[in-house]
């Protein structure tokens, strides 16, 4: 099964670093969001990457103008008419994903692998919005998707071996290392990092820390690169929430409880990093 044209299906931090990685590799690109001017915004951001990537010496002129003429702005999503895998980066909620996976799944030919980088959310519940499961899979970057080397890969229950394979094989033709993990809520990425995440949450709603507190112990202590709080405000506090309610519900253990300060920051639109305010100003 080989795979030689690409959807991505979201638009925002995580999708246009899967369509500049994408072309990269050498692979055309559609890029579709719901509104023309988040497509827009992606690609400035890509631009500003491979510029930034030129200045740097990383990437010759020559190169970056031919990977930007592999990333095209989407028609609409009936382009997926024409293309072997799409792969869907938009917000982190069954019932939204589920009406994409089943559009998409009337579109596009039998073929075509339909992908999903969701977080958190069972491959295989995604899966059954559309009448062919054995060609979904889950397709877990890591943010920001241009610098970090891990891919989870997810096999949903009725996920085909030659799919698993087309997208192993994929995923290291954009110098990535693919690792298959099991159809559990959170994976392994956010099982194991969002606890530590809401517990650093937890350490500033109780006044053990500030945040600044908080993220110097981990960077200072355990030598992680950022502090879980800036790597939350990272993700989107938003993105973390959703996560944490999903793991709650889908585990049904206390663990998972999403601090009330989480909450509360989302409630009140600070939203992390993209916005502008969460745990820290930006
Ligand atoms: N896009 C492209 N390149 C980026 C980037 C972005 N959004 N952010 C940083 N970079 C590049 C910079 O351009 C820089 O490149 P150069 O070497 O050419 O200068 C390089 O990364 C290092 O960046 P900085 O010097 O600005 O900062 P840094 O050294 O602190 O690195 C970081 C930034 C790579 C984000 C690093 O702090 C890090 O690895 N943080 C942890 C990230 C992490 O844990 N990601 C996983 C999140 S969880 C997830 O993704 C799963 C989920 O479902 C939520
Ligand atoms: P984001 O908010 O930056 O971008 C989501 C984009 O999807 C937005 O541009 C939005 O307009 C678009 N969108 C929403 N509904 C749509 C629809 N029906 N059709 C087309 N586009 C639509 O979110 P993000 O951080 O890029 O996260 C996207 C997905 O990737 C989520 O499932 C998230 O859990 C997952 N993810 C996020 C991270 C992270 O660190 N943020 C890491 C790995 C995976």
């Amino acid at each position: 099964m080989s795979i030689k044209k690409v959807m991505v299906i979201g638009a925002g931090q995580m999708g246009s670093g899967i369509a500049q990685v994408t072309a990269e590799a050498g692979l055309p690109v559609i890029l579709h969001d719901v509104e023309d001017k988040f497509i827009q915004k992606g690609l400035a951001g890509i631009t500003k990457n491979f510029d930034r990537a030129v200045e740097k010496g990383r990437m010759s002129v020559v190169a970056r103008d031919a990977a930007l003429k592999l990333i095209t702005p989407s028609g609409g999503i009936a382009d997926a008419a024409g293309v072997d895998l799409v792969v869907e980066a938009i917000v982190e909620k069954m019932t939204v994903k589920a009406k994409v996976f089943s559009e998409l799944d009337a579109i596009c030919p039998p073929h075509t692998i339909l992908a999903s980088n969701t977080s958190s959310l069972p491959i295989t519940e995604i899966a059954a919005a559309t009448k062919r499961p054995e060609k979904v899979i889950g397709m877990h970057f890591m943010n920001p998707v241009p610098v970090m080397t891990l891919v989870e890969i997810i096999r949903g229950l009725a996920t085909d071996d030659s799919v698993c394979k087309a997208i192993a094989d994929l995923t290291m033709k954009l110098g990535k290392s693919p690792v298959e993990v099991r159809d559990v809520p959170g994976f392994v990425s956010n099982r194991v990092l969002q606890v530590m995440i809401n517990e650093a949450v937890f350490c500033v709603y109780e006044g053990v820390a500030t945040p600044e507190g908080v993220d110097s112990v981990m960077k200072l202590g355990m030598n992680h690169p950022m502090g879980p709080l800036a790597l939350a405000d990272l993700i989107g506090l938003d993105t973390v929430l959703y996560i944490l309610q999903i793991m709650h519900e889908g585990y049904a253990d206390s663990k998972y409880r999403p601090c009330p300060l989480l909450r509360q920051y989302v409630m009140a639109g600070w939203l992390g990093k993209k916005v502008g305010r969460g745990f820290y100003t930006y």
